[in-house]
């Protein structure tokens, strides 16, 4: 005789273990079905009613459904909680930490080392009380020559080392369409537009945008139709710019010397050297001592230093008072040559760099090749 079916009690009952014990929504699932699903002996049992004696129908129905909703109940309780739990846990495991470095942080390469130069110097300066200011690497010849006191015909618009923009059939010698008098509202002229040839433009472009006091350095990417192991036709320059009421060659001597110390090292020295520009009076080449020989000009072995040639000092920017001449172009904004004064000086970036490291040549910068760039990664 096979064993009698459970009671309803008892299935209610190991109903409700079932479903304590389930420990996960996949296990619930299977408890589900297993208490009231098509086969669960609840659902063969409530099928079977019909077969009972009539007066037993009624109270067996009624207590088999009393037992399919407590544990329906029951179930949907348990599974919410399961689902939580779940939840919970793969929040835990799956949080991304958004403070993590990018993956993976050396395959972005490095600056060039002409950026991180520039950065430096830029560091040096602002340290100083120097803004940053960038300019137009396309320029009117106004500002790259004119107001820069190169008048029309000066040597330095030859132009063997300009490149000039703009088309038309204007002999290049022929005078500027707005002598004088301020940059052309049209340029016309094949000279009238150019690509920079140093950063010095910026220093009226400056002043025309600021009364004094200034104090200003321009970086940027300047132009010349030059190119050997010492020039290339794309280069990079510093500019500096400081006008003010009581502003001596000596003051220049002193920001410049702070530059070398912190660029070159605390021992340098600085010295100045006549020179001419046509922007500037007095004009003045500046050197640094040597900071391979430390300024003897003596080798290790005795014999002449090769980066100094023997003479203990390296030129390293031009420089000088601001020409009086210049400061007219701008008198209207406030820069009276009787009351106002100051120097400018401009470097060259690539020059710096290759003199801190060693680099024999200019081109080198700009051939892209990841060997010589990926000695200065960092
Ligand atoms: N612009 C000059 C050049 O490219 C460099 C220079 C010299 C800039 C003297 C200055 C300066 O501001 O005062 O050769």
């Amino acid at each position: 005789m096979p064993d009698a079916p459970p009671s309803l009690a008892e299935l209610a009952e190991e109903g409700r273990g079932a479903i304590a014990a389930a420990g996960s929504t996949a296990e619930i699932e299977d408890v589900r079905v297993r208490l009231l699903g098509r086969k669960a002996p609840l659902t063969v049992l409530k099928r079977s009613i019909g077969d009972l004696p009539p007066e037993e129908r009624g109270r067996v129905g009624r207590e088999a459904n009393q037992a399919g909703a407590e544990l329906a109940a029951l179930l949907a309780e348990r599974t919410a909680a399961l689902e939580a739990e779940e939840l919970d846990r793969r929040l835990a495991t799956d949080r991304v930490d958004v403070t993590l470095p990018g993956d993976p942080p050396s395959s972005l390469g490095s600056l060039h080392l002409i950026t991180q130069t520039r950065r430096e110097i830029e560091d040096v300066f602002v340290g100083l009380g120097f803004r940053v200011l960038e300019g137009p690497e396309i320029e009117f010849d106004f500002y790259n020559f004119t107001a820069l006191n190169h008048p029309p015909g000066h040597p330095a618009r030859m132009l063997q080392d300009t490149f000039y923009l703009s088309g038309g059939d204007t002999p290049p010698d022929s005078p500027p369409a707005s002598p004088g008098g301020g940059p052309p509202e049209t340029p016309q002229a094949s000279t009238d537009v150019l690509l920079r040839t140093h950063t010095s433009p910026m220093q009226v472009r400056a002043m025309e945008a600021q009364e004094p006091p200034i104090y200003v350095i321009v970086p940027g990417k300047t132009y010349r139709r030059d190119s050997d192991a010492t020039h290339t036709p794309m280069f990079h320059q510093v500019e500096g710019l400081a006008i003010d009421e009581d502003i001596t060659l000596a003051d220049l001597q002193g920001v410049l010397l702070a530059f070398a110390r912190s660029i070159f090292g605390p021992e340098r020295e600085v010295r100045l050297r006549p020179h001419y520009f046509p922007f500037t009076e007095p004009s003045v080449e500046v050197d640094i001592s040597c900071f391979r020989c430390g300024g003897t000009g003596v080798a290790p072995d005795g014999g002449r230093d090769g980066l100094c040639k023997g003479s203990g000092w390296i030129e390293i920017l031009g420089a000088g008072m601001v020409d009086p001449n210049v400061l007219g172009f701008v008198a209207d904004r406030g820069y009276d040559p009787d009351r106002v004064q100051g120097f400018a000086f401009g470097m060259g970036i690539e020059r710096i760099a290759m003199l801190r490291h060693g680099v024999p040549d200019l081109r080198l910068f700009f051939e892209n090749d990841v060997r010589f760039l990926a000695q200065f990664g960092r």
